[in-house]
């Protein structure tokens, strides 16, 4: 296995480990960080008999999380998780973030937002000390009949390039999110003012949701090369 393979399980167990009790409702994020997170609660509802109800964020996690015994619920039954723990795509240093690499940024926004702390679990290459950089574009979920006027929008904010994102392998064409929606992936380069920018991508007609994540984080999980695990609060 890959370090970075370690590292996202090191942190995954570490985090389900300190921060999930007994009776606690769990939001989950999605992704291969998150779905790490997933089976561990597994085994510690086997282990221990850990009686406890997950709130998913996508079809990937709420399959998974099924699969591996886990109770769901929603948010219109329980709409204040006590704990959320998700992945990252990229954190800067004041634990803002960009998520939606795996389109799946809506949902976990929603109950990232809605649990009373919110745990992100990485490795340690998703650090930078600024949003964007590396080239990583903000995902974005725009409703489909709005697409061409949110990209000439996007232009008009700064973004340099964006490009509709395509499925690749196991379906032509678009993504299409859980949603029914299309994702765009919008580069703007290293992003000097993350809250700014989403007021203003949030502000555009047709566009569900921004893949910028800001003031959100809780606490941080950080997974190294070395195989140790680094937790930072935000406050
Ligand atoms: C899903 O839409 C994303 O926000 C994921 O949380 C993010 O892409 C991290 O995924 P990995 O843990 O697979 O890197």
């Amino acid at each position: 296995m890959s370090w970075r393979g370690r590292a996202k399980e090191a942190v995954a167990r570490r985090a389900v480990d300190e921060l999930v009790r007994d009776g606690m409702v769990v939001g989950l994020g999605s992704g291969s960080t998150a779905a790490l997170a997933v089976r561990r609660l597994g085994e510690r509802v086997r282990e221990e008999g850990l009686d406890i109800l997950c709130v998913p964020t996508s079809y990937q996690i709420a399959l998974l999380a099924t699969e591996v015994g886990l109770k769901l619920t929603s948010l219109n039954e329980h709409p204040e998780p006590d704990i959320a723990i998700d992945g990252a795509d990229q954190v800067d240093e004041e634990l803002n973030l960009i998520k939606g690499g795996g389109a799946a940024l809506t949902l976990e926004k929603i109950v990232d937002s809605a649990a009373r702390r919110l745990a992100i679990i990485v490795d340690e290459s998703k650090l930078a000390s600024r949003l964007g950089e590396n080239g990583l574009p903000v995902p974005i979920e725009v409703l489909p009949a709005a697409l061409r006027v949110v990209l000439k929008r996007l232009e008009g904010l700064g973004a340099t390039d964006v490009r509709v994102r395509e499925a690749g392998k196991g379906k032509v064409g678009p993504v299409v999110t859980d949603n029914g929606n299309l994702m765009v992936d919008a580069y703007f380069g290293p992003i000097s003012n993350p809250g700014g920018l989403e007021a203003s991508i949030k502000a555009l007609p047709g566009v569900i949701e921004v893949g910028l994540f800001v003031g959100m984080t809780d606490v941080l999980y950080v997974g190294a090369r070395d195989g140790s695990v680094r937790k930072l609060s935000s406050r």
